[in-house]
């Protein structure tokens, strides 16, 4: 415990070095990284620092209200919620390459921010909850993997210099900072969210009806999981639009649907996965609820791909 204490007083004292006395606008998704970075900022540089919540249309079903309620009344940070739902859609409409997709939302984050920052007047610096294997994923000299939407979406002309807290720590690393600084259990132990969102749980391009398939059949799953007590002991779970249809038949009549992807794994550093065992009746259960409440969907599968070869999202 010395040593991690230690660790996150170096951290604070790194973050007030470079920022000085002057303003930081912190990217804050609600997620564990940029939460832990956006609790570190604040601890550093105090009323400095403004959160900036983008909803990008493509969050959980309840999250911009968690955010809200949680940075701006619980921790009294300054927190501005941005509505950019249509400004995204609209931007990602009929794009339908996977680093296209990603190179267009890590972009036009940056649009609102800049856009808010210009509001705020003088900003300097960006908080991102860059963490190490994001680093490693998207670099080049290896093959991308993936572009991050917080390193390789960056447009080259962006006007601010980047604050990364955690950037050299793995997750588990920036949880047991997260503990350290006094966040909540239930915030730190959350499992990770990708910085793009539902936008990689729908291949290819994006419909609003495809991604209020994944967000409602995404909340049954979660309802499920944690009826079944899983839900601290499963790294990620969540679903995915494959975006296959295939014909089924609901009280003899026929339906030509949409197909809905589980995915479970355990995991400890994102860096490979298992498949998570989940029991017959929890799958049986989770897919009849998702037939039966999701409107369009009529089929439902489970991801058998550990990672490698897979990738734990599926874009
Ligand atoms: P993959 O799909 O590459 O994901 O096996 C590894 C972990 O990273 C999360 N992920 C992201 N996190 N920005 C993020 O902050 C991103 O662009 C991003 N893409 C994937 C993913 O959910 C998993 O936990």
């Amino acid at each position: 415990a010395g040593s991690i204490a230690e660790y996150l007083d170096a951290v604070v004292q790194q973050v007030r070095d470079q920022v000085g006395d002057r303003a930081v606008l912190c990217a804050l998704s609600g997620g564990v990284d940029s939460s832990v970075c956006a609790a570190i900022v604040h601890k550093a540089v105090g009323d400095q620092l403004t959160c900036i919540f983008v909803d990008h249309g493509l969050m959980r079903a309840g999250e911009p209200e968690l955010v809200a309620e949680l940075f701006g009344r619980n921790f009294g940070m300054r927190l501005i919620s941005v509505d950019a739902r249509d400004r995204f859609l609209g931007k990602l409409a009929g794009v339908d390459d996977p680093e296209a997709k990603r190179k267009i939302i890590g972009e036009e984050f940056i649009r609102v921010f800049e856009e808010e920052a210009a509001r705020l007047g003088e900003v300097d610096f960006l908080v991102q909850g860059t963490i190490y294997p994001d680093i490693i994923e998207s670099d080049s000299a290896k093959g991308v993997v993936k572009s991050h939407h917080n390193v390789g979406g960056l447009p080259e002309d962006m006007v601010f210099d980047l604050v990364e807290p955690v950037k050299f720590l793995y997750k588990d690393e920036v949880r047991e900072l997260g503990e350290a600084i006094g966040l909540p259990r239930e915030l730190v132990w959350r499992q990770p969210f990708p910085g793009p969102g539902l936008g990689v749980r729908v291949v290819g391009a994006i419909t609003p009806e495809k991604v209020r398939m994944v967000r409602e059949s995404d909340q049954i799953f979660r309802d499920e999981i944690a009826a079944a007590g899983l839900d601290q002991s499963i790294w990620q779970y969540f679903t995915v639009c494959p975006g296959c249809r295939s014909v089924g038949v609901t009280d003899g009549v026929r339906t030509y649907g949409e197909a809905i992807v589980l995915r479970a794994v355990h995991s400890n550093d994102a860096m490979s996965a298992d498949v998570a065992e989940l029991s017959p009746d929890l799958l049986r259960r989770v897919t009849l609820r998702i037939c039966a409440e999701v409107e369009g969907v009529n089929r439902v599968m489970y991801d058998t791909t550990p990672k490698p070869p897979g990738t734990i999202e599926w874009e």
